[in-house]
């Protein structure tokens, strides 16, 4: 049910009709439910065009457009906007196919692409920190929306897996003599700590760790091994945190940066051979004209270091012609914070340059702010320390437990906890996902934890009470015909067949942030109509009706936050 095209096509006949075919509709949900379920604004500027009287010709259309059987009223207001109602036949129609539909109405795509999207992709010398959740949860759900709507999905988890601080950990081990026995890293982050003191105090340590950089990317069997084992026991920790947030990436997902090493030469070669790369003091370098630097130069896009060492930028072109030539994708998606801006589009451009980007792959850079603390300052424990993952969903979680032996202290052991896992953790993912992702955003306990307001526990709990009107419901037909005579039945069942727009516009801008607004919005309208119209004490085909609308807002809920990447529980 894609609900807004169905009303533009009627709206671009009703133009046709008044004499402005192709004159672009402007079409709107409406602002204030008091004055219709949708509104036209383009009627003004084709007027204006013709050089036609507004109002005149929005009556016009509203003539054309009123009475048939998608629209119920349109009305004219102001310098010749249209107001329009949905018939209450449509709406009931389209709530009842929705219902019967196990994608409630949300329709896959006719055309599937292959997308690739890279997110999470810690650097895997530390323990994830809270650096990495923006990216973990965000990316998580943008791809959730998108297998949803049947395009293919490769998740790619690019791990900082090469490069300079290996060679620190590795020069480190063997200093301690860990080289030879399998050996624990209970605690990577104090590990790296360590390592990164005898980096930073000692130049002999410090040319050793260089030196295993370089029998690394050799491929010193040796180093490797060591290096397996660092990444093996590091990428564990990392998955430990996926599972916990109940991520959909598996072990299968992680293609490192060590992945393009052997790439790395060829594609440096291919761009010097293209003219597009040119020696520049010792290293290689592509200048990009529509990038200029502070001296108003064109900017310098590094591709291979002085000495011959590779770069961040390297990798990603190799990896970027792997993703579009062996993976085949249609579309590129990075989830990766914004400060990293403009090294994307400068890859971008340098790879539509050298052909490995072809016109018909999309390449997308989603970025995001930072995660601050409450007093507006990068998110770090009270000694300034970096956040460890582990201890901050532990953290959500306990909080949570308490919330829901408070709220409902009857509820089993099994239960209770796993609604505190469900709300502790949702409410963490929602927090980010509810916020436009390309502002900083405040992490907040006491706002993220409320059962008021735009939250994951008020969304978890209304869900709950759909629930609970089923436990109650006894006997109901599920497909008797649907009544709509109530304005706050109507204004739910309006809200209920955007689910597949919405879920398009998430799809389309990677703004997961559409979704998290539209679920909230549902579950006030519903919020509404349960208070205005009473469902069990109703009869015959009202309760059925009633129940019907019921029924379907508990099904987008869960499935909304599914997508969301966010559980529900039947009892809170
Ligand atoms: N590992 C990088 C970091 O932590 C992010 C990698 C993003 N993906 C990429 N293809 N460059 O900053």
């Amino acid at each position: 049910m894609n609900l807004q095209k169905t009303i533009q096509t009627e709206a671009e006949a009703a133009f046709a009709a008044a004499g402005i075919a192709g004159a672009p509709v402007v079409l709107q949900p409406a602002k204030n439910a008091d004055f219709g379920d949708y509104q036209i604004n383009g009627v003004m500027g084709a007027a204006k065009k013709a050089g036609q009287n507004p109002r005149e010709l929005a009556q016009k259309v509203a003539a054309a457009l009123a009475g048939n059987a998608v629209i119920e009223s349109a009305q004219v207001a102001g310098p010749g906007f249209i107001n329009l109602r949905l018939a209450p036949a449509f709406l009931a129609q389209h709530v009842q196919t929705a219902l019967n539909d196990p994608r409630s109405g949300a329709a896959k795509k006719a055309a599937p692409q292959t997308v690739v999207i890279d997110y999470s992709s810690p650097n895997l010398a530390k323990e994830m920190h809270v650096g990495h959740l923006r990216s973990s949860i965000i990316g998580d759900s943008i791809s959730r929306v998108l297998e949803f709507a049947g395009h293919t999905v490769i998740r790619q988890n690019h791990v900082g897996d090469w490069g300079t601080q290996f060679g620190m950990l590795v020069a480190y081990m063997v200093e301690q003599q860990k080289d030879n026995a399998a050996f624990e890293l209970s605690d990577l982050e104090q590990f790296y700590r360590a390592a990164k003191v005898r980096f930073d105090e000692d130049p002999a340590f410090a040319d050793t760790a260089r030196g295993y950089v370089v029998k690394l990317q050799g491929g010193d069997e040796h180093v490797l091994n060591l290096w397996r084992q660092f990444v093996e026991i590091s990428l564990g920790h990392a998955q430990a945190v996926y599972d916990t947030l109940g991520l959909k990436l598996t072990p299968a997902d992680v293609a490192g940066e060590s992945k393009y090493n052997p790439e790395l030469q060829n594609t440096v070669d291919d761009l010097v051979q293209k003219g597009l790369a040119v020696e520049d003091s010792g290293a290689k370098v592509v200048f990009l004209d529509e990038f200029k630097n502070k001296e108003g130069e064109p900017a310098a896009f590094i591709v291979q270091k002085q000495g011959g060492g590779f770069l961040y930028a390297s990798t990603d072109l190799a990896c970027l012609r792997y993703r579009v030539g062996s993976l085949k994708a249609d579309r590129l998606i990075y989830v990766v914070d914004h400060r990293q801006a403009l090294h994307f589009e400068q890859l971008f451009a340098t790879s539509r340059k050298a052909g490995y980007l072809p016109e018909n792959v999309k390449a997308e850079f989603v970025g995001f702010g930072t995660m601050m603390g409450k007093d507006g300052r990068p998110f770090k424990t009270r000694s300034g320390d970096t956040v460890k993952l582990v201890d901050l969903l532990n953290e959500a979680v306990e909080r949570a437990a308490l919330l829901v032996r408070e709220k409902n202290p009857s509820l089993s052991a099994d239960e209770a906890a796993k609604t505190a896992r469900n709300v502790g953790i949702g409410a963490v993912k929602y927090a980010d996902l509810s916020k436009n992702r390309t502002g900083d955003y405040i992490f907040d306990w006491e706002a993220m934890l409320s059962f008021e307001g735009n939250t994951a526990p008020y969304l978890q709990y209304a869900y709950t009470r759909v629930q609970s009107v089923f436990r109650k419901a006894g006997e109901w037909d599920a497909a008797a015909d649907l009544v709509l005579s109530e304005a706050a039945e109507k204004q739910l069942a309006v809200e209920l067949l955007k689910f597949e727009d919405v879920l398009q516009s998430v799809a389309d801008t990677s703004h997961p942030h559409y979704l998290a607004a539209y679920l909230y919005q549902l579950a006030t309208l519903f919020s509404r109509f349960y208070e205005a119209c009473p469902i069990l004490k109703a009869e015959g085909q009202t309760r059925n009706s009633r129940l019907q609308l019921a029924r379907l807002t508990g099904n987008i809920l869960q499935q909304g936050l599914e997508l969301l990447g966010i559980e529900v529980s039947e009892v809170m």
